[in-house]
Protein backbone atom coordinates (compact mmCIF):
# COMPACT_ATOMS: atom_id res chain seq x y z
CA UNK A 1 0.00 0.00 0.00
CA UNK A 2 1.19 3.75 -0.86
CA UNK A 3 1.31 6.01 1.65
CA UNK A 4 -0.35 9.44 1.27
CA UNK A 5 1.50 12.07 -0.52
CA UNK A 6 2.68 14.23 2.31
CA UNK A 7 3.58 16.93 -0.03
CA UNK A 8 0.09 17.73 -0.28
CA UNK A 9 -0.23 18.87 3.57
CA UNK A 10 3.47 19.69 5.01
CA UNK A 11 3.81 18.15 8.16
CA UNK A 12 5.11 21.38 9.95
CA UNK A 13 1.64 22.97 8.98
CA UNK A 14 -1.08 22.09 11.61
CA UNK A 15 -4.15 20.75 9.99
CA UNK A 16 -6.36 22.83 11.82
CA UNK A 17 -4.69 25.68 10.27
CA UNK A 18 -4.32 24.57 6.85
CA UNK A 19 -6.80 26.74 4.54
CA UNK A 20 -10.63 24.75 3.19
CA UNK A 21 -9.71 24.87 -0.22
CA UNK A 22 -5.97 23.03 0.83
CA UNK A 23 -7.58 21.32 3.47
CA UNK A 24 -10.01 19.90 0.64
CA UNK A 25 -7.14 19.11 -1.80
CA UNK A 26 -5.54 17.04 0.92
CA UNK A 27 -7.97 15.03 1.49
CA UNK A 28 -8.95 14.06 -1.98
CA UNK A 29 -5.07 13.22 -2.31
CA UNK A 30 -4.34 11.72 0.52
CA UNK A 31 -7.34 9.69 1.25
CA UNK A 32 -10.10 9.51 -1.61
CA UNK A 33 -7.28 8.75 -4.24
CA UNK A 34 -5.49 6.17 -1.95
CA UNK A 35 -8.91 4.35 -0.94
CA UNK A 36 -9.65 4.10 -4.66
CA UNK A 37 -5.83 2.73 -5.50
CA UNK A 38 -5.64 0.80 -1.54
CA UNK A 39 -9.75 -1.12 -2.51
CA UNK A 40 -9.76 -2.87 -5.62
CA UNK A 41 -6.23 -4.18 -5.09
CA UNK A 42 -7.49 -5.60 -1.51
CA UNK A 43 -10.81 -7.27 -3.20
CA UNK A 44 -8.21 -9.04 -5.05
CA UNK A 45 -6.16 -10.29 -2.44
CA UNK A 46 -9.27 -11.59 -0.78
CA UNK A 47 -10.46 -13.34 -3.33
CA UNK A 48 -7.11 -15.14 -4.12
CA UNK A 49 -6.24 -16.18 -0.38
CA UNK A 50 -10.53 -17.30 -0.29
CA UNK A 51 -9.57 -19.46 -3.34
CA UNK A 52 -6.51 -20.60 -2.44
CA UNK A 53 -7.60 -22.00 1.27
CA UNK A 54 -10.76 -22.71 0.53
CA UNK A 55 -12.04 -25.22 3.05
CA UNK A 56 -9.95 -23.78 6.10
CA UNK A 57 -11.73 -23.34 8.88
CA UNK A 58 -9.77 -20.06 10.07
CA UNK A 59 -10.81 -18.51 6.32
CA UNK A 60 -13.07 -15.81 6.78
CA UNK A 61 -16.19 -15.96 4.68
CA UNK A 62 -17.93 -13.78 2.90
CA UNK A 63 -14.68 -11.37 3.23
CA UNK A 64 -14.33 -9.87 -0.22
CA UNK A 65 -18.07 -9.53 -0.77
CA UNK A 66 -17.72 -7.25 2.49
CA UNK A 67 -14.89 -5.37 1.13
CA UNK A 68 -16.70 -4.80 -2.50
CA UNK A 69 -19.86 -3.66 -0.19
CA UNK A 70 -17.68 -1.06 1.63
CA UNK A 71 -16.02 -0.03 -2.15
CA UNK A 72 -19.50 0.39 -3.20
CA UNK A 73 -20.38 2.45 -0.04
CA UNK A 74 -17.22 4.75 -0.26
CA UNK A 75 -17.39 5.12 -3.89
CA UNK A 76 -21.01 7.01 -3.50
CA UNK A 77 -20.24 8.94 -0.68
CA UNK A 78 -16.93 10.05 -2.35
CA UNK A 79 -18.92 11.28 -5.06
CA UNK A 80 -21.22 13.15 -3.09
CA UNK A 81 -18.67 15.31 -1.25
CA UNK A 82 -16.61 15.39 -4.38
CA UNK A 83 -19.58 16.50 -6.74
CA UNK A 84 -21.49 18.54 -4.09
CA UNK A 85 -20.71 19.12 -0.95
CA UNK A 86 -16.82 20.14 -1.21
CA UNK A 87 -17.74 22.46 -4.47
CA UNK A 88 -19.96 24.59 -2.70
CA UNK A 89 -17.72 24.79 0.50
CA UNK A 90 -14.59 25.87 -2.07
CA UNK A 91 -17.26 28.57 -3.63
CA UNK A 92 -18.26 30.33 -0.10
CA UNK A 93 -16.79 30.21 3.27
CA UNK A 94 -20.18 30.63 4.97
CA UNK A 95 -21.50 28.01 2.26
CA UNK A 96 -25.29 26.71 3.70
CA UNK A 97 -24.44 23.29 3.81
CA UNK A 98 -25.99 21.64 6.97
CA UNK A 99 -28.03 19.09 5.66
CA UNK A 100 -25.35 17.64 2.96
CA UNK A 101 -23.05 17.83 5.86
CA UNK A 102 -25.97 15.71 8.44
CA UNK A 103 -26.04 13.00 5.42
CA UNK A 104 -21.98 12.81 5.20
CA UNK A 105 -21.94 12.50 9.19
CA UNK A 106 -24.63 9.38 9.12
CA UNK A 107 -22.57 7.75 6.04
CA UNK A 108 -19.37 8.13 8.27
CA UNK A 109 -21.11 6.56 10.99
CA UNK A 110 -22.31 3.37 8.38
CA UNK A 111 -18.37 3.35 7.14
CA UNK A 112 -17.26 3.06 10.99
CA UNK A 113 -20.03 -0.15 11.07
CA UNK A 114 -18.24 -1.55 7.82
CA UNK A 115 -15.12 -1.11 10.08
CA UNK A 116 -16.34 -3.01 12.83
CA UNK A 117 -17.51 -5.48 10.47
CA UNK A 118 -13.72 -5.83 9.13
CA UNK A 119 -12.74 -6.33 12.18
CA UNK A 120 -14.60 -8.70 13.30
CA UNK A 121 -14.99 -11.15 10.62
CA UNK A 122 -10.58 -11.00 10.51
CA UNK A 123 -9.98 -11.05 14.54
CA UNK A 124 -8.48 -7.42 14.43
CA UNK A 125 -6.69 -8.65 11.23
CA UNK A 126 -4.52 -11.14 13.19
CA UNK A 127 -3.84 -13.52 10.86
CA UNK A 128 -4.36 -17.43 11.79
CA UNK A 129 -0.40 -19.27 13.02
CA UNK A 130 1.20 -20.51 9.82
CA UNK A 131 -0.75 -17.87 7.64
CA UNK A 132 0.70 -17.35 4.16
CA UNK A 133 2.68 -14.24 2.62
CA UNK A 134 -0.71 -13.57 0.69
CA UNK A 135 -3.04 -13.62 3.90
CA UNK A 136 -0.15 -12.25 6.08
CA UNK A 137 -0.30 -8.99 3.59
CA UNK A 138 -4.11 -8.71 3.03
CA UNK A 139 -4.59 -8.42 6.97
CA UNK A 140 -1.46 -5.87 7.13
CA UNK A 141 -3.60 -4.11 3.90
CA UNK A 142 -6.86 -4.18 5.59
CA UNK A 143 -5.10 -2.56 8.98
CA UNK A 144 -3.20 -0.16 6.56
CA UNK A 145 -6.81 0.70 4.97
CA UNK A 146 -9.10 1.06 8.11
CA UNK A 147 -6.36 3.38 9.50
CA UNK A 148 -6.69 5.42 6.45
CA UNK A 149 -10.40 5.71 6.30
CA UNK A 150 -10.65 6.09 9.87
CA UNK A 151 -7.70 9.45 9.55
CA UNK A 152 -10.26 10.81 6.97
CA UNK A 153 -13.30 10.30 8.76
CA UNK A 154 -11.61 12.28 11.57
CA UNK A 155 -10.61 15.13 9.48
CA UNK A 156 -13.60 15.53 7.63
CA UNK A 157 -15.96 15.54 11.51
CA UNK A 158 -13.52 17.06 13.46
CA UNK A 159 -11.56 19.48 11.24
CA UNK A 160 -13.81 20.31 8.09
CA UNK A 161 -17.39 20.18 8.62
CA UNK A 162 -16.99 22.23 11.98
CA UNK A 163 -15.75 25.44 10.46
CA UNK A 164 -19.49 24.98 8.17
CA UNK A 165 -21.27 24.66 11.11
CA UNK A 166 -20.14 26.78 13.83
CA UNK A 167 -22.50 30.18 14.14
CA UNK A 168 -19.49 32.21 12.96
CA UNK A 169 -20.27 30.28 9.46
CA UNK A 170 -23.75 30.05 9.80
FE1 LIG B 1 -14.13 12.19 2.07
FE1 LIG C 1 -16.65 11.63 3.99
Amino acid sequence: MTRPNPAAAPEEVPVADIATGALIDHILVCYHEAHRRDLPELILLAEKVARVHAGNPALPQGLAELLRETAGLLEMHMKKEELILFPAMRRAPSALVAQPIRVMREEHDDHGEQIRRLETMTDGFTPPPGACRSWTALYRGLGHFVTELEDHIHLENNVLFPRFETPAHA
